[in-house]
Protein backbone atom coordinates (compact mmCIF):
# COMPACT_ATOMS: atom_id res chain seq x y z
CA UNK A 1 0.00 0.00 0.00
CA UNK A 2 1.19 3.18 -1.22
CA UNK A 3 1.75 6.42 1.63
CA UNK A 4 0.86 9.68 1.23
CA UNK A 5 4.44 11.40 1.81
CA UNK A 6 4.98 15.49 2.94
CA UNK A 7 7.40 16.90 0.86
CA UNK A 8 8.34 20.66 1.08
CA UNK A 9 4.57 21.89 1.43
CA UNK A 10 2.90 18.93 -0.89
CA UNK A 11 1.18 15.81 -0.25
CA UNK A 12 2.45 12.97 -3.00
CA UNK A 13 2.12 9.09 -3.16
CA UNK A 14 5.65 7.86 -1.88
CA UNK A 15 6.62 6.94 -5.40
CA UNK A 16 6.13 10.35 -6.80
CA UNK A 17 8.18 11.74 -3.93
CA UNK A 18 11.44 13.68 -4.82
CA UNK A 19 14.48 15.56 -3.54
CA UNK A 20 17.69 17.40 -5.05
CA UNK A 21 20.48 15.28 -5.90
CA UNK A 22 22.39 18.42 -4.33
CA UNK A 23 20.21 18.62 -1.28
CA UNK A 24 22.67 18.92 1.88
CA UNK A 25 21.48 16.43 4.01
CA UNK A 26 21.93 13.87 0.81
CA UNK A 27 25.27 15.27 0.49
CA UNK A 28 26.81 16.14 3.91
CA UNK A 29 24.41 14.57 6.78
CA UNK A 30 23.68 18.29 6.77
CA UNK A 31 19.70 17.48 8.65
CA UNK A 32 18.14 16.95 11.76
CA UNK A 33 15.28 14.69 12.31
CA UNK A 34 12.34 13.50 14.88
CA UNK A 35 10.69 10.05 15.35
CA UNK A 36 7.15 10.62 17.03
CA UNK A 37 4.98 7.94 18.68
CA UNK A 38 1.50 7.51 17.00
CA UNK A 39 -0.64 5.35 19.61
CA UNK A 40 -4.47 5.33 18.80
CA UNK A 41 -4.16 7.67 15.87
CA UNK A 42 -2.37 10.27 18.04
CA UNK A 43 0.68 12.35 18.89
CA UNK A 44 2.59 11.25 21.94
CA UNK A 45 4.78 13.75 23.44
CA UNK A 46 4.62 16.29 20.26
CA UNK A 47 5.57 19.12 22.29
CA UNK A 48 8.64 17.39 23.51
CA UNK A 49 9.88 16.14 19.84
CA UNK A 50 9.02 20.06 18.51
CA UNK A 51 10.92 21.78 21.10
CA UNK A 52 13.86 19.47 20.65
CA UNK A 53 13.59 20.18 16.88
CA UNK A 54 14.32 23.66 17.50
CA UNK A 55 17.01 23.02 19.68
CA UNK A 56 18.86 20.83 17.12
CA UNK A 57 18.07 23.31 14.50
CA UNK A 58 19.38 26.19 16.55
CA UNK A 59 22.81 24.47 17.44
CA UNK A 60 23.08 23.89 13.32
CA UNK A 61 22.06 27.79 12.81
CA UNK A 62 19.42 26.25 10.55
CA UNK A 63 16.06 27.80 9.87
CA UNK A 64 12.97 26.25 10.86
CA UNK A 65 10.91 25.68 7.08
CA UNK A 66 7.54 25.58 9.34
CA UNK A 67 6.05 27.18 12.62
CA UNK A 68 5.77 24.88 15.86
CA UNK A 69 1.31 25.21 14.75
CA UNK A 70 1.95 24.38 11.16
CA UNK A 71 4.34 21.44 12.27
CA UNK A 72 1.54 20.09 14.19
CA UNK A 73 -1.06 20.45 11.56
CA UNK A 74 1.14 18.48 9.30
CA UNK A 75 1.72 15.85 11.91
CA UNK A 76 -2.05 15.98 12.45
CA UNK A 77 -2.84 15.56 8.52
CA UNK A 78 -0.22 12.83 7.49
CA UNK A 79 -1.84 10.59 10.59
CA UNK A 80 -5.06 11.30 8.66
CA UNK A 81 -4.24 11.04 5.70
CA UNK A 82 -2.28 7.47 6.20
CA UNK A 83 -4.99 6.19 8.21
CA UNK A 84 -2.24 5.67 11.17
CA UNK A 85 -3.31 4.23 14.61
CA UNK A 86 -0.10 2.86 15.68
CA UNK A 87 3.27 3.39 14.57
CA UNK A 88 5.98 6.11 13.61
CA UNK A 89 6.04 9.89 12.20
CA UNK A 90 9.57 9.87 10.76
CA UNK A 91 10.41 14.05 10.55
CA UNK A 92 13.21 15.57 8.58
CA UNK A 93 14.24 19.17 7.80
CA UNK A 94 17.53 19.37 5.75
CA UNK A 95 19.26 22.91 4.86
CA UNK A 96 18.36 22.28 1.23
CA UNK A 97 20.05 22.35 -1.69
CA UNK A 98 22.95 24.34 -2.59
CA UNK A 99 26.29 23.59 -5.13
CA UNK A 100 28.23 21.12 -2.77
CA UNK A 101 30.25 23.51 -0.27
CA UNK A 102 31.56 23.11 2.80
CA UNK A 103 30.43 26.22 4.18
CA UNK A 104 26.78 26.41 4.88
CA UNK A 105 25.00 28.18 1.94
CA UNK A 106 23.21 31.75 2.70
CA UNK A 107 20.53 31.63 0.73
CA UNK A 108 19.53 27.39 0.61
CA UNK A 109 15.42 27.06 1.66
CA UNK A 110 15.37 24.37 3.76
CA UNK A 111 13.48 21.58 3.01
CA UNK A 112 11.33 19.26 5.13
CA UNK A 113 9.59 15.74 4.41
CA UNK A 114 7.72 13.47 6.73
CA UNK A 115 6.56 9.97 6.27
CA UNK A 116 4.74 7.15 8.86
CA UNK A 117 5.67 3.85 9.52
CA UNK A 118 2.51 1.79 11.20
CA UNK A 119 3.55 -0.63 13.38
CA UNK A 120 2.43 -2.48 16.51
CA UNK A 121 4.55 -0.52 19.26
CA UNK A 122 2.23 -1.19 22.52
CA UNK A 123 2.13 -5.25 22.22
CA UNK A 124 5.83 -5.72 21.42
CA UNK A 125 7.48 -9.24 21.68
CA UNK A 126 10.83 -7.71 22.09
CA UNK A 127 9.58 -6.25 25.57
CA UNK A 128 8.05 -9.18 26.83
CA UNK A 129 10.86 -11.19 25.31
CA UNK A 130 13.67 -8.64 26.71
CA UNK A 131 16.93 -7.72 24.81
CA UNK A 132 20.12 -8.60 24.58
CA UNK A 133 22.91 -6.17 23.87
CA UNK A 134 26.50 -6.14 22.91
CA UNK A 135 28.86 -3.26 23.86
CA UNK A 136 30.63 -1.56 21.24
CA UNK A 137 33.26 1.85 21.41
CA UNK A 138 31.32 4.80 21.07
CA UNK A 139 33.02 5.98 17.86
CA UNK A 140 30.29 8.82 16.82
CA UNK A 141 31.02 12.56 17.14
CA UNK A 142 31.06 14.81 20.40
CA UNK A 143 27.18 16.35 19.48
CA UNK A 144 24.85 13.38 20.16
CA UNK A 145 22.65 16.19 21.74
CA UNK A 146 21.74 17.07 18.15
CA UNK A 147 19.62 14.98 16.26
CA UNK A 148 21.17 14.75 13.01
CA UNK A 149 21.06 12.17 10.23
CA UNK A 150 24.30 11.45 10.46
CA UNK A 151 23.37 7.45 11.32
CA UNK A 152 26.05 5.62 9.82
CA UNK A 153 27.69 4.28 13.02
CA UNK A 154 24.56 3.11 14.77
CA UNK A 155 24.13 1.40 11.83
CA UNK A 156 27.24 -0.53 11.74
CA UNK A 157 26.95 -1.26 15.16
CA UNK A 158 23.50 -2.48 14.98
CA UNK A 159 24.78 -4.72 12.15
CA UNK A 160 27.17 -5.85 14.55
CA UNK A 161 25.12 -7.03 17.40
CA UNK A 162 22.94 -8.59 14.42
CA UNK A 163 25.74 -10.71 13.19
CA UNK A 164 26.83 -11.93 16.75
CA UNK A 165 22.85 -12.71 17.35
CA UNK A 166 22.41 -9.69 19.53
CA UNK A 167 18.92 -6.83 19.26
CA UNK A 168 21.34 -4.00 19.69
CA UNK A 169 24.38 -2.78 21.12
CA UNK A 170 25.16 -0.45 23.96
CA UNK A 171 27.94 2.23 23.35
CA UNK A 172 31.01 2.97 25.69
CA UNK A 173 32.87 5.42 25.95
CA UNK A 174 36.02 6.08 28.89
CA UNK A 175 34.75 2.77 30.39
CA UNK A 176 31.03 4.38 30.69
CA UNK A 177 27.76 3.52 28.80
CA UNK A 178 26.45 6.61 26.83
CA UNK A 179 23.19 4.75 25.12
CA UNK A 180 22.04 2.51 22.99
CA UNK A 181 22.28 2.95 18.85
CA UNK A 182 19.03 4.50 19.19
CA UNK A 183 17.65 4.54 22.81
CA UNK A 184 18.49 5.92 25.86
CA UNK A 185 20.09 3.43 28.61
CA UNK A 186 19.68 2.93 31.95
CA UNK A 187 19.96 0.56 34.87
CA UNK A 188 18.86 -0.54 38.03
CA UNK A 189 19.80 -1.22 41.19
CA UNK A 190 17.95 -1.63 44.77
CA UNK A 191 15.05 -0.19 43.52
CA UNK A 192 16.95 3.01 42.47
CA UNK A 193 17.17 4.13 38.64
CA UNK A 194 20.46 4.74 37.54
CA UNK A 195 21.05 6.65 34.06
CA UNK A 196 23.71 8.81 32.51
CA UNK A 197 23.07 12.91 33.32
CA UNK A 198 22.66 14.67 30.13
CA UNK A 199 25.45 16.48 28.06
CA UNK A 200 26.70 16.45 24.36
CA UNK A 201 27.62 12.79 24.97
CA UNK A 202 23.85 11.37 24.96
CA UNK A 203 20.83 12.03 22.80
CA UNK A 204 18.21 13.86 25.12
CA UNK A 205 15.65 11.42 25.06
CA UNK A 206 12.07 12.75 24.99
CA UNK A 207 10.80 9.19 26.39
CA UNK A 208 13.71 9.46 28.87
CA UNK A 209 12.52 12.80 30.15
CA UNK A 210 9.10 11.19 30.85
CA UNK A 211 9.48 7.96 31.90
CA UNK A 212 12.09 9.71 34.68
CA UNK A 213 8.92 12.21 35.64
CA UNK A 214 6.92 8.80 36.33
CA UNK A 215 9.43 7.11 38.13
CA UNK A 216 9.72 9.92 40.52
CA UNK A 217 6.19 10.54 40.68
CA UNK A 218 5.71 6.79 41.31
CA UNK A 219 8.34 7.50 44.19
CA UNK A 220 11.23 6.16 42.73
CA UNK A 221 14.80 7.12 43.16
CA UNK A 222 16.73 8.09 40.16
CA UNK A 223 20.51 9.01 40.00
CA UNK A 224 21.43 10.49 37.03
CA UNK A 225 25.56 9.92 36.54
CA UNK A 226 27.42 7.34 34.36
CA UNK A 227 27.86 3.97 34.81
CA UNK A 228 30.37 1.47 33.86
CA UNK A 229 29.70 -1.47 31.81
CA UNK A 230 30.75 -4.11 34.61
CA UNK A 231 27.90 -1.81 36.64
CA UNK A 232 25.45 -2.50 33.93
CA UNK A 233 26.25 -6.21 34.24
CA UNK A 234 25.84 -6.53 38.06
CA UNK A 235 22.32 -4.62 37.97
CA UNK A 236 19.35 -6.03 38.81
CA UNK A 237 17.24 -4.58 35.67
CA UNK A 238 18.52 -2.80 32.80
CA UNK A 239 16.27 -0.96 30.13
CA UNK A 240 15.95 0.95 27.00
CA UNK A 241 14.03 4.40 26.23
CA UNK A 242 13.12 5.27 22.70
CA UNK A 243 9.95 6.93 20.92
CA UNK A 244 9.42 3.51 19.20
CA UNK A 245 10.56 1.09 21.99
CA UNK A 246 8.94 3.28 24.94
CA UNK A 247 10.56 1.21 28.18
CA UNK A 248 12.08 -2.13 26.86
CA UNK A 249 14.12 -4.51 29.54
CA UNK A 250 17.49 -5.54 28.40
CA UNK A 251 18.25 -9.29 29.83
CA UNK A 252 21.93 -9.55 28.25
CA UNK A 253 24.97 -7.76 27.80
CA UNK A 254 28.00 -9.16 25.96
CA UNK A 255 26.30 -12.54 27.41
CA UNK A 256 25.99 -11.89 31.15
CA UNK A 257 22.31 -12.34 31.60
CA UNK A 258 21.09 -9.57 33.59
CA UNK A 259 18.19 -10.15 36.57
CA UNK A 260 18.03 -13.77 35.57
CA UNK A 261 17.71 -13.58 32.08
CA UNK A 262 13.76 -12.03 32.04
CA UNK A 263 12.68 -8.21 32.13
CA UNK A 264 12.09 -7.48 35.35
CA UNK A 265 9.26 -6.19 37.79
CA UNK A 266 10.23 -2.21 37.68
CA UNK A 267 11.09 -2.27 34.18
CA UNK A 268 7.69 -3.77 33.29
CA UNK A 269 5.62 -1.17 35.46
CA UNK A 270 7.48 1.44 33.73
CA UNK A 271 6.67 0.61 30.36
CA UNK A 272 2.84 -0.21 31.55
CA UNK A 273 2.97 3.23 33.29
CA UNK A 274 4.85 4.90 30.52
CA UNK A 275 2.07 3.46 28.13
CA UNK A 276 -1.04 4.16 30.13
CA UNK A 277 0.28 8.01 30.60
CA UNK A 278 1.27 8.45 26.93
CA UNK A 279 -2.07 7.46 26.16
CA UNK A 280 -3.95 10.14 28.04
CA UNK A 281 -1.46 12.56 27.39
CA UNK A 282 -1.31 11.94 23.36
CA UNK A 283 -3.29 14.70 21.28
N1 LIG B 1 15.99 7.25 18.12
N2 LIG B 1 19.49 8.00 21.71
C1 LIG B 1 19.63 7.88 20.39
C2 LIG B 1 21.00 7.80 19.82
C3 LIG B 1 18.48 7.84 19.56
O1 LIG B 1 18.62 7.73 18.23
C4 LIG B 1 17.19 7.91 20.16
C5 LIG B 1 15.94 7.90 19.34
C6 LIG B 1 17.11 8.02 21.55
C7 LIG B 1 15.79 8.11 22.27
O2 LIG B 1 15.18 9.36 22.07
P1 LIG B 1 13.59 9.53 22.13
O3 LIG B 1 13.15 8.99 23.43
O4 LIG B 1 13.39 10.98 22.02
O5 LIG B 1 13.03 8.73 20.97
C8 LIG B 1 18.28 8.08 22.30
C9 LIG B 1 14.85 7.26 17.23
C10 LIG B 1 13.65 6.60 17.79
C11 LIG B 1 15.25 6.72 15.87
O6 LIG B 1 16.34 7.10 15.44
O7 LIG B 1 14.49 5.97 15.24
Amino acid sequence: MSRTVYVNGAWLPEGEAKISVFDRAFLMADGVYEVTTVIDGKLVDFDGHAARLDRSLGELEMRSPVTREGLLEIHREIVRRNDLREGMIYLQVTRGAADRDFTYPEDAEPGIVLFTQAKGLVDSPAATRGLSVISVPDLRWRRRDIKTVQLLYPSMAKMEAKKAGADDAWMVEDGHVTEGTSNNAHIIKDGRIITRHLGSEILHGITRAAVLRYAREAGMEVEERAFTLEEAQAADEAFVTSASTFVTSVVAIDGARIGGGQPGPHARRLREIYIEKSRANAI
